[in-house]
């Protein structure tokens, strides 16, 4: 894979900028107006080099503002100007995908498109590391063109082009003249699970074979090219300036980074003025989890999404000499390996990460190696190193935190990765006898794991730091082991154009939920980007395959800052019958209510806005589909509003389920 850096990145001396201007007094609508104005803003020459300083981005859309790189001498000289409102340097966000990035699994059928519209007339735009435009994937079979709306481009050249699936691809890597290919696969899986076409004899190693598809697959597919090892908050400012012109329904962001007010967050703004057009913005939650208050995009005009389990794994089974047997996971299956049992070894404290060179000292020749996860080195690493020090297998455990979350990842040698507590046993079973042996069987791929959905040990929790009032996450979807398209083979690295892999984050669940808001909004196209978040979290699941209460990675049962909602159920969100909306200027109230400043709250909203005369609202006054109040000595009353969006002559029952201390009343 090749990795190229960003060229602002390289050049260490500079920072990038971004500029938020208050509007001029009158309101220039030609855009060479707004960039002289900008313009007029920038030194004759930077105080650090002697090269003439100039603008990268000119916002239009989603900031009056721009982005430039400046010394901090030239920012604190602009500060002066008149019209100046505020600049923050470049913020550098993550892909969502879980630390160790070859995580491998499973695509999900449970029927999420049983709606007969697939998604038809809506574009979804991805935001990512870009497309490898020629996968089967992206084939336009049966797609009909792009709606007139579209003005958007393709900026693809004479190897590629654009059709009725991918309308339009674009790259904005600043500084960057080449295409948005994708050289790392993120933006290609994501943009699949979206809208991919169907693929038959989808699999990888022969595992999780069937038919790909993406979860609109009727949609069409606009890629902005953001992102490459990270994603630059002013190109995904630019982006998003891009996408509201370009007419775009639904915003898919698998990225982000740590929690900060919004109108500090790029993410946030430009969210906020797409969601002012009418665009739904679909984000993922972060792989912080399970540590609480580690969400990204927590904006209440984002659908913040957490990552389950689905109900297949690709099995490896850990047997015993004292014939135990421990089942997980590993997408590599070699079909020679032996069930003889071999000699087991575990290396102790030292040796117990498998981080190269750790083994250096124990003799592994020929044995099954049980190693720990984590110490910063992927799990695909630890089983080179065990590889290359001669050992036959690898038993991975997880830590105390991830419990019993696993995923199935393409290893080099015969490995599985077992549960922290499955873990345990086998260390006790290694310090109880004096030869202890073990094997690994490899059964393929296998469906019916009841206890999904399960929340990942890696879905970010909540509370959410930067409106706690706002219950955040909103809703968990499949984000373990997902199939969807690569650009190049996993098991040699050659390129190829039916290629697939299998991977693991909140990166995967979000384009689901994407794909999922393309369907609501096909089949209600008058929803707003309210009213088809309402409809998704109000018709979730909250009990998994067995009807039980959704679990977590410790098999308990999952609290609401992991899975928000619950688990998206697709076929019930197309019906809703009431939804809480909320207009666009209500947020204002609630940003009031933040105790944002007039300043900040029109970085936001791109408009004037004067707290002292705006009625201010608590968050839990927001007419949100859910909210989180801290229950005091005081009485606290919000008043929430419905709207029926099913029949006219609809009529509704009333059941109330109290938390103690709360007391509901509905009216009518
Ligand atoms: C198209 O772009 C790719 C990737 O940037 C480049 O390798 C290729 O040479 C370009 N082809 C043409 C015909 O410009
Ligand atoms: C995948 O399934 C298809 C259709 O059933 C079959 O033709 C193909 O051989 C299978 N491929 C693998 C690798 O199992
Ligand atoms: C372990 O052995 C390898 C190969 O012999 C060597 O390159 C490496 O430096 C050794 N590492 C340590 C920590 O001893
Ligand atoms: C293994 O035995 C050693 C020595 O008896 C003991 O210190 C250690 O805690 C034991 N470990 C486990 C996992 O039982
Ligand atoms: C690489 O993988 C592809 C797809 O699995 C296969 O067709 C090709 O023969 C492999 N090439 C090598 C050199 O192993
Ligand atoms: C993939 O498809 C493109 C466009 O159809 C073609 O130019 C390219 O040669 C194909 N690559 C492979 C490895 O088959
Ligand atoms: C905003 O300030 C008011 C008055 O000081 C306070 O009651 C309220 O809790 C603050 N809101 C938040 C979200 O901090
Ligand atoms: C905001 O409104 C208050 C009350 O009407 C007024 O005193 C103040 O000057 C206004 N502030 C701005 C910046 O317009
Ligand atoms: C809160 O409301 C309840 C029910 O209306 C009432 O009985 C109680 O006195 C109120 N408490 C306070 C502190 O106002």
């Amino acid at each position: 894979m090749l990795h190229r850096r960003l060229i602002w990145w390289s050049k260490a001396i500079y920072k990038l900028t971004l500029f938020m201007l208050t509007c001029p007094n009158q309101v220039l609508t030609n855009s060479e107006d707004l960039e002289s104005w900008y313009q007029s803003f920038l030194p004759a020459t930077t105080t650090s080099s002697n090269e003439t300083p100039h603008i990268i981005y000119s916002y239009r859309n989603v900031a009056t503002g721009f982005a430039a790189r400046l010394s901090p001498e030239d920012v604190k000289a602009m500060e002066k100007k008149d019209g100046f409102l505020a600049a923050r340097p470049q913020e550098l966000l993550s892909l969502h995908t879980t630390h160790t990035p070859n995580f491998l699994g499973l695509h999900q059928n449970l029927g999420f498109w049983d709606s007969s519209n697939y998604g038809k007339g809506v574009i979804i735009g991805v935001l990512d590391t870009g497309i490898h435009p020629s996968h089967p994937s992206f084939n336009d079979e049966g797609m009909p063109p792009p709606p007139a709306k579209w003005k958007g481009k393709c900026e693809l050249n004479g190897t590629f082009t654009c059709n009725n699936k991918l309308i339009g691809v674009r790259n904005f890597l600043s500084g960057s003249t080449e295409i948005a290919f994708d050289d790392d696969g993120h933006g290609t899986h994501t943009s699949g699970t979206a809208a991919g076409n169907f693929v038959k004899g989808a699999n990888v190693f022969g595992n999780a074979n069937g038919t790909a598809v993406g979860i609109a697959p009727l949609a069409h597919l606009a890629i902005y090219k953001v992102c490459e090892v990270r994603c630059g908050g002013s190109d995904i400012l630019a982006a998003m300036d891009a996408v509201i012109e370009d007419g775009v329904d639904v915003l898919s962001l698998s990225l982000g980074g740590l929690s900060r007010p919004f109108y500090d967050d790029n993410t946030a703004v430009g969210a906020f003025n797409a969601m002012q057009r009418g665009i739904f913005v679909s984000c993922s939650a972060g792989n912080r989890g399970p540590l609480s208050s580690s969400l990204s995009n927590e904006a209440p005009w984002i659908l913040t999404v957490g990552a389950n389990t689905i109900d297949r794994s690709i099995r490896a089974t850990a047997i015993l000499g004292n014939k135990e047997e421990f089942n997980s996971e590993s997408l590599f299956q070699p079909k020679d390996f032996t069930s003889t049992l071999l000699p087991l070894i575990y290396s102790g404290m030292k040796g117990s990460q498998c981080i190269a060179g750790s083994l250096n000292n124990s003799d592994v020749q020929g044995k099954i190696v049980l190693c720990e996860v984590g110490g910063g080195v992927s799990n695909i690493a630890k089983g080179r190193t065990v590889k290359n020090a001669g050992g036959a297998a690898m038993i991975l455990m997880n830590l105390d935190s991830s419990g019993y979350s696993t995923s199935a990842e393409a290893h080099v040698l015969p490995a599985t990765r077992v549960s922290y507590a499955d873990g345990l046993k086998i260390k006790s079973y290694i310090n109880s006898t004096a030869r202890p042996m073990a094997t690994i069987l490899f059964k393929g791929t296998i469906i019916g794991a009841n206890n999904a959905p399960m929340v990942s040990s890696f879905s970010s929790r909540g509370p959410s730091r930067a409106s706690p009032g706002i219950l955040k996450p909103d809703i968990i979807g499949p984000g373990v082991n997902i199939l969807a398209a690569w650009p190049f083979s996993v098991e040699n690295n050659t390129d190829t154009n039916l290629t697939f892999n299998i991977i693991s984050g909140t990166s995967m669940s979000c384009p689901h939920l994407s794909g999922i808001a393309a369907l609501l909004k096909s089949a209600h196209p008058d929803w707003s980007p309210a009213a088809i978040k309402s409809a998704i979290m109000t018709t979730a699941d909250q009990l998994n395959l067995d009807n039980k209460p959704i679990v977590d990675q410790r098999l308990t049962q999952a609290d609401f800052f992991a899975t928000g909602a619950g688990h998206v159920n697709p076929s019930r969100a197309n019906d809703p019958g009431l939804v809480y909306d909320i207009d666009p200027d209500n947020y204002i109230p609630y940003l009031c209510g933040l105790n944002y400043t007039n300043q900040q709250i029109g970085i936001i909203t791109q408009q004037r806005v004067n707290c002292s005369t705006e009625s201010k609202i608590t968050e839990a006054q927001l007419n949100y589909p859910s909210f989180a109040i801290t229950l005091g000595s005081t009485n606290q009353t919000n008043t929430m509003t419905v709207t029926n969006v099913g029949d006219a002559t609809s009529s509704f029952a009333v059941e109330i389920v109290l938390p103690l201390g709360v007391d509901v009343s509905v009216e009518p």
